[in-house]
């Protein structure tokens, strides 16, 4: 238990880290393109638009949520109901909903991935787009391990009698 609680306490500022990283990439990726297509009107149709405008949300959305998971846990690991393993849960899946949708539907629109070498493409850009879809499948991955983490640490704080409120470590 001892030696499980130390993995928590250290990756816990890892991931959330490592995903406030990619999340930023797509942050910038997605914001670039939507001051494009504000400036230029130059996205291809509106469904284009309206599912770069779900990444930039789903990325602002995360990048918020996990600083703010960061700035909690690192004042009080085991003292706030903020930090508990169910706040966790609900906030992380709400944002996995969304990454899977993000994702899902910039793969749809592109349909799997556009070959930028290809002339007379019909997306004005066409490597950014592809970026865009990449990051997004990454940010999807690191949210799905941290919920498969959390989901393992509620059992945990179950079988301790905690409940699901009781905190992450
Ligand atoms: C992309 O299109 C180019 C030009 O037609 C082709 O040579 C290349 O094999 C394509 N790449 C992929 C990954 O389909």
């Amino acid at each position: 238990m001892v030696a499980a609680e130390t993995h928590v306490k250290r990756g816990h500022p890892i991931m959330f880290a490592v995903l406030v990283l990619f999340a930023a990439f797509e942050l910038s990726v997605s914001a670039w393109l939507t001051s494009r297509f504000a400036e230029r009107g130059d996205q291809s149709n509106q469904s284009e638009a309206d599912r770069v405008h779900l990444l930039l949300f789903t990325s602002a959305f995360t990048i918020f949520i996990s600083l703010m998971f960061s700035m909690l846990f690192y004042q009080a690991p085991t003292g706030s109901v903020l930090t508990s393993v169910a706040s966790h849960f609900v906030v992380l899946t709400v944002s996995w909903v969304l990454w899977t949708s993000g994702a899902a539907s910039i793969t749809h629109l592109l349909k799997g991935g556009l070959n930028c070498s290809l002339p007379h493409q019909e997306y004005v850009y066409c490597h950014q787009l592809n970026a865009l879809e990449g990051f997004a499948w990454i940010c999807w991955a690191l949210n799905t391990a941290m919920l498969v983490g959390i989901v393992i640490r509620g059992v945990h704080a179950v079988r301790r009698g905690d409940g699901y409120r009781g905190s992450l470590v």
